[in-house]
């Protein structure tokens, strides 16, 4: 992110004014410049030349993420590759499990919803379908270049600007009210933060009482004979090929080198439960390669029976 665009982020001095995100504060400490953009800045606006002012507008606001850099300049780099790049190695399957975490999620028409780590959108695109024009969708992500490519997506597929938003922001500080949505979905992007617990938090403080938070997250197989076969093609077959395909080895050693550390399983329904989610489940997804997980935010004291 250069200089440029730092410096005119928070809408100080003699820069255009941005809207800061509804009801969040801008913070303190070390990402204390942060300020978003809400999706309600960006209405009034409806055509696809539109989309891109929207976009531009919002990258004046993206700051203070220095602590994530380096997971962001990766993204930015395989931005481009990422969704081709992302089909070739999971021979079409990371469709499937998408699939198998939206309908954890269980979205219905009407509903609001966020898409956390959105990158290039599948999922954000995917909620747009079923939401309808009673619903509302946003999509954030901290890595500029995989928002474009979002929204590129949505433009080939003739989605309309104002049916789903795509904010820059950082997931541990998102740019939202406290339960805002009645549910939100971030696929590979939890194992991704600084501290992935917090970010469980924060996509929990803007669900309403009840609502759903959903993740989507690498494993680790199992299976014997298969867990040792997916460690060889994790290790020495994603990296050449993904080098190949994108320009960036690198990119596709963290991969599985993130995925094979994370907790996954019932490790990481506990940290769910650490975050403050409750009924919390998982699905297994090809054998233990990947988990679908859904928790639901506590209903506040008295919500019970209060109707
Ligand atoms: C592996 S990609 C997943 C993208 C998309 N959800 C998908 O399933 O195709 C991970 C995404 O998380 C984003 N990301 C990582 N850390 C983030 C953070 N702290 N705040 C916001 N986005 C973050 C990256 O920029 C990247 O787009």
């Amino acid at each position: 992110m250069g200089e440029g665009r730092r410096t005119a982020a928070a809408g100080s001095g003699t820069q255009p004014k941005v809207a800061p995100a509804c009801g969040v504060k801008e913070g303190s400490g070390s990402r204390s410049r942060f300020v978003g953009l809400s999706g309600g800045s960006f209405r009034a606006v409806g055509s696809f030349r539109g989309m891109s002012i929207c976009w531009i507008r919002a990258l004046a606001v993206v700051e203070g993420m220095a602590m994530s850099r380096e997971v962001q300049e990766m993204f930015a780099g395989i931005a481009e590759r990422y969704d081709v790049t992302n089909r070739v190695l999971s021979a079409g399957i990371h469709g499937r499990w998408k699939g198998r975490a939206l309908s954890l999620l269980k979205p219905i028409e009407g509903e609001k919803l966020l898409d956390v780590c959105s990158g290039t959108g599948d999922l954000a695109l995917a909620l747009e379908g079923i939401v309808g024009r009673r619903g509302r969708v946003q999509g954030s992500d901290f890595c500029e270049p995989m928002l474009r490519q979002a929204l590129k997506k949505a433009r080939k597929r003739g989605v309309e600007d104002s049916r789903v938003h795509f904010v820059a922001a950082d997931a541990l500080r998102l740019p939202y009210r406290d339960g805002e949505f009645d549910g939100t979905v971030v696929a590979f992007g939890i194992r991704n933060l600084d501290d992935p617990v917090s970010g469980l938090r924060e996509m929990a403080r803007v669900v309403r009482p009840g609502g759903r938070v959903v993740v989507l997250e690498f494993g680790q197989p199992s299976f014997p004979g298969f867990a040792a076969f997916y460690r060889w093609y994790s290790r020495a077959v994603m990296p050449r090929i993904g080098g190949w395909l994108t320009g960036d080895r690198g990119a596709y050693e963290y991969l599985p080198r993130t995925a094979a550390s994370f907790p996954s399983g019932r490790r990481f329904l506990e940290l769910m439960e650490k975050a403050g989610l409750r009924e919390v489940r998982m699905v297994p997804l090809s054998f233990g390669i990947a988990f679908a997980y859904r928790g639901e935010v506590k209903e506040a004291v008295g919500d019970a029976g209060s109707a």
